[in-house]
């Protein structure tokens, strides 16, 4: 099994050229992209000294670094095909909490993104998914929030999914997070601004 295991600051361009470059010389049978990195700041713009730096370094994470690597990488995804992209927003693209005004931004755009993506790239042999996730039990959640859900949880339930070939993955909560805003946008918007 070839060493795949490497770490790479994501937000820097030289770093994402290394990347890059790694994937052509040492796995050029790569044929998928899992966009999963991203920071969550939690802030206020009337107190936030710090708000330039955190809100630039979430965007990066968040939304540049994905679409940048999506376009670096397609010629190899297009060379392996069939391919997947998997791109994980979060259930705050649908309604934002108040807390973190940047990341659920980002997770919006992440959003649309991927089905725009979809779009363009459907006569291709890449399909691309999304992981919309309720809130779950890792490190970005550490001492906030409840009734959590385990990593194990969700990647069943998108691996379920992702073999129905069911482009769109609302776990756990998230499904039901998205039927309340079909019906009223303004009850999921306050039942997600506090937070969870
Ligand atoms: N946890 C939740 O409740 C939840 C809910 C909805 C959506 N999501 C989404 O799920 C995905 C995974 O989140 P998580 O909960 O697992 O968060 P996490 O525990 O904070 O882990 C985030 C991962 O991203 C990596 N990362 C961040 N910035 C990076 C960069 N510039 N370059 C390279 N790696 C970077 C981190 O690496 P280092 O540790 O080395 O920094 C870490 O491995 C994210 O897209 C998040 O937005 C999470």
């Amino acid at each position: 099994m070839p060493q795949l295991h490497k770490h790479f600051n994501v937000s820097s361009q030289v770093a994402l050229d290394e990347l890059v470059l790694f994937i052509e010389q040492k796995h050029p049978d790569l044929n998928i992209l899992i966009n999963n990195a991203a920071v969550q700041y939690n802030y206020n713009f009337m107190d936030e000294p710090n708000i330039v730096n955190k809100a630039d370094y979430e965007i990066s994470a968040n939304l540049t670094t994905p679409v940048k690597l999506t376009a670096l990488l397609l010629p190899v995804l297009l060379k392996n095909n069939p391919s997947t992209i998997v791109n994980v927003s979060s259930g705050l693209a649908i309604s934002p909490k108040m807390t973190a005004p940047v990341y659920c931004a980002t997770k919006a755009a992440i959003h649309s993104f991927t089905k725009a993506l979809r779009y363009q790239l459907q006569d291709t042999g890449i399909k691309v998914f999304e992981i919309i996730p309720p809130i779950v039990e890792t490190p970005m959640t550490e001492g906030r929030g409840k009734s959590k859900i385990s990593v194990g949880q969700l990647a069943n339930e998108f691996l379920a999914n992702f073999s129905k070939e069911r482009y769109e993955s609302y776990i756990g909560k998230a499904k039901l997070l998205r039927l309340i805003h079909r019906i009223s946008p303004l009850l999921a918007d306050a039942i997600m601004k506090k937070g969870l």
